[in-house]
């Protein structure tokens, strides 16, 4: 089956282009002005965005699986939302459990992801363990489409040592691939929470105090530490303040190849939040957690001057009622977290390309094409162009519409974006090649499938 798109605004590699664009069977066919008709099924596009599929390169779906506090969307639900928003492929974070080979952790998630999936998914592999075995196993995970891995520096569960995390990053870069770290100073928070407690504040407004911006821009540095050390390129994930970017510009000034991931809700939303009437504070406790204007201000300036290479959702998603009131007496008990898988493109669109604080191109490659590249896909993923997957999305700039909880596909019983006005809608969705996505609806769901990735492609 052919798909001829026309009238649109392309965005292409090397820039947008008023042209048409032909899709055979699972792949972009032709790009160019006035494609002949023929016997193609053909979607109107004037006056509307045509964009590669948008990646999503950090979810958390069925995290913490059996648990009390499991997260809210499983594999269905979370890419059936993604999907919805616009979104074709998410990369999801696989996690081994505590002695366990990183084997084990990928068949775990094909098991929850395969015929599953509404959108595309590949897996990054957590490293919580570090031994002979695990380090050989990177050839096989390699072999298998799995060439990303994070490294947490807080969370008691999770963190490794700076020497442990030095190995990983060169063996990493040695397959090819690349390393993700969750930047903060595991003991400085510990630190910072039992502070608040010995102070009396046991609510939400406590959770910001308790892992301030030096805490992230520590772990930064030392993390860009280790990464020049290993001299492999490294990746920060969910960069959330001045500080923080203040340690990047400085690596960068001295020559280091890094790569930086934020996410809309720490360009959007404050840590005023957390002083809301009642418990409403925990919807938004994510670590690291919101910021304050001025690090809102400073990432923008970064993301305009195009210090910053992906824009992802860290959609980790815990019901309000039962999930995140574990913390109700306790702030430090509320699970980490927060949804947005769904609503990334349209409200980076919104606050960004709609404001001309970013051009649609700069969306593209900030959702689409960086992320492909970054994590081995590109061009079969983030690309416009003849040869790329037919992963599509048409976006209509001229929609207005409210972000609202009971509007989602996600299957949490809120939104921190309750009651925004969004600019612009994801009209249509090719996934590859099948529209999947009609008049802004979900119509051919459970089509996803794992995407086998390749070593990064560097582009700084
Ligand atoms: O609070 C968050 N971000 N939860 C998800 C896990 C992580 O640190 O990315
Ligand atoms: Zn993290
Ligand atoms: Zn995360």
């Amino acid at each position: 089956m052919s798909i001829l798109i026309q009238n649109g605004t392309l965005l292409c590699p090397e820039g947008p282009v008023k042209a048409d664009l032909r899709a055979e069977g699972e792949k972009i066919a032709q790009i160019g002005p006035n494609l002949p008709v023929g016997d193609n099924t053909v979607i109107d596009a004037s006056g509307k965005l045509v964009f590669p599929g948008f990646i999503d390169t950090h979810t958390h779906l069925e995290m913490n699986k059996g648990l009390p506090n499991e997260t809210a969307d499983s594999w269905a639900s979370g890419t059936l939302a993604a999907l919805a928003g616009g979104t074709t492929t998410v990369l999801d974070f696989a996690e081994p459990e505590r002695g366990a080979s990183l084997s084990s952790a990928l068949d775990t998630w094909h098991r929850r992801a395969d015929g599953a999936a509404s959108c595309h998914y590949a897996f990054h592999m957590t490293i919580k363990d570090w031994n002979p075995s695990i380090k050989e196993e990177l050839a096989d995970m390699t072999a298998a489409g799995v060439t990303s891995y994070k490294v947490y520096l807080a969370y008691d569960a999770l963190r490794i040592s700076d020497g442990t995390a030095l190995e990983v990053v060169r063996a990493v870069g040695e397959q090819g691939g690349i390393v993700g770290c969750h930047c903060e100073n595991g003991d400085l928070v510990a630190a910072g929470i039992a502070a608040q407690k010995a102070a009396g504040r046991w609510g939400t407004a406590a959770h910001p105090l308790s892992r301030p911006a030096a805490v992230e821009a520590e772990a930064i540095t030392r993390w860009l530490t280790i990464g020049e050390l290993a001299e492999y390129p490294v990746n920060i994930v969910h960069l959330s303040t001045a500080r923080g970017l203040e340690a990047v510009r400085n690596a960068r000034a001295r020559g280091q190849k890094l790569y930086v991931e934020t996410c809309p809700q720490y360009l959007l939303l404050d840590d005023s939040r957390y002083s809301l009437p009642g418990f409403e504070g925990a919807k938004f406790v994510l670590s690291p957690p919101l910021r304050k204007k001025q690090d809102i201000d400073a990432l923008w300036t970064a993301l305009e001057a195009g210090e910053i290479d992906t824009i992802s959702t860290d959609h980790c998603s815990f019901h309000f009622h039962g999930a995140k009131e574990l913390g109700r007496e306790d702030f430090s008990k509320i699970p980490n977290g927060i949804p947005g898988v769904e609503h990334r493109p349209v409200l980076m669109y919104t606050c960004g390309a709609a404001t001309g604080r970013i051009s649609p191109f700069q969306l593209m490659k900030l959702l689409s094409e960086q992320p492909a590249k970054l994590f081995g896909m590109y061009p079969q993923k983030g690309a416009l162009a003849p040869g790329s997957d037919a992963d599509i999305v048409i976006f209509d700039p001229e929609y207005r519409g409210l972000i609202t909880a009971a509007a989602q596909h996600q299957a949490v019983d809120y939104t921190p974006y309750e009651g925004m006005a969004v600019r612009g809608r994801v009209e249509t969705v090719l996934l590859s090649g099948t529209a999947a996505v009609t008049n802004g609806q979900v119509t051919a769901p459970n089509q996803g499938r794992f995407v086998r990735r390749g070593p990064s492609r560097f582009w700084r």
